[in-house]
């Protein structure tokens, strides 16, 4: 067994919840008037609700009140829990449930580490719940990805050192904040390009034998 635990990110990694994100925020873009797009789109992967608002806004030429921008993020925030509202246990891959069943057969421990405010919501609408040991998300940090807090905040609730965890991540700012952490960083989708991943890797299964073995 090569670590004690995996720290997951949610988004990206578990669920393909960033769609309904995309969705959400080119509803607001609209409103707008605001150009976005789908390139835009992946800079948002892994940064706050308020930080990506102020991403979108790069567009936009009248200055917002800060007033405005918690309105705006509001609405953002309440159509995509609408999306979320329609996920069930089948928007999980079976890859993914046999995978998380299989390291924690061999006494791995498993936590998520989301800086979204959504996640315990999410883990219930999709019934992961039960494959997670612990859960550090958008609650219970005061700093965003790339900042390591979210994952050191979910190494400590396991009880176990960064250096003994790897953390699965599609997000750049994920990737540099898993090795601000010390963690071992392994990178799924557009965060393979990042050169500081440790490993990238081209399937969930691939991840598990990875901590397996
Ligand atoms: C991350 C997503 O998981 O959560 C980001 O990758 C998102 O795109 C962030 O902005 C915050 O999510 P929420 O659900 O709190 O708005
Ligand atoms: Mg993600």
């Amino acid at each position: 067994m090569k670590f004690d635990a995996v720290i997951f990110d949610l988004d990206g990694v578990l669920v393909h919840t960033d769609k309904f994100h995309y969705l959400a925020w080119k509803s607001i873009a609209d409103d707008l008037g605001v150009y976005f797009d789908e390139t835009i789109n992946t800079r948002l992967r892994g940064v706050g609700r308020m930080d990506s608002l102020n991403i979108l806004l790069e567009c936009c030429d009248r200055p917002l009140s800060d007033a405005e921008k918690e309105g705006l993020a509001a609405v953002k925030n309440e159509r995509y829990r609408r999306y979320l509202s329609l996920m069930t246990p089948a928007d999980v891959t079976d890859e993914v449930r046999t995978g998380l069943s299989r390291i924690r057969a061999a006494g791995i421990k498993t936590a998520i580490g989301s800086v979204s405010k959504n996640a315990g919501y999410i883990l219930e609408k999709t019934d992961l719940v039960k494959y997670i040991d612990a859960v550090s998300d958008g609650n219970n940090i005061v700093n965003s990805k790339p900042d390591p807090e979210v994952f050191l905040k979910a190494a400590g609730f396991l009880g176990i050192a960064p250096s003994r965890a790897a953390v699965v991540e599609d997000a750049v700012a994920g990737i540099e904040a898993a090795v601000r952490g010390g963690f071992f960083a392994i990178a799924v989708g557009d965060a393979r390009n990042h050169p500081k991943a440790d490993f990238k890797a081209q399937s969930f299964t691939e991840i598990i034998n990875l901590a397996l073995y």
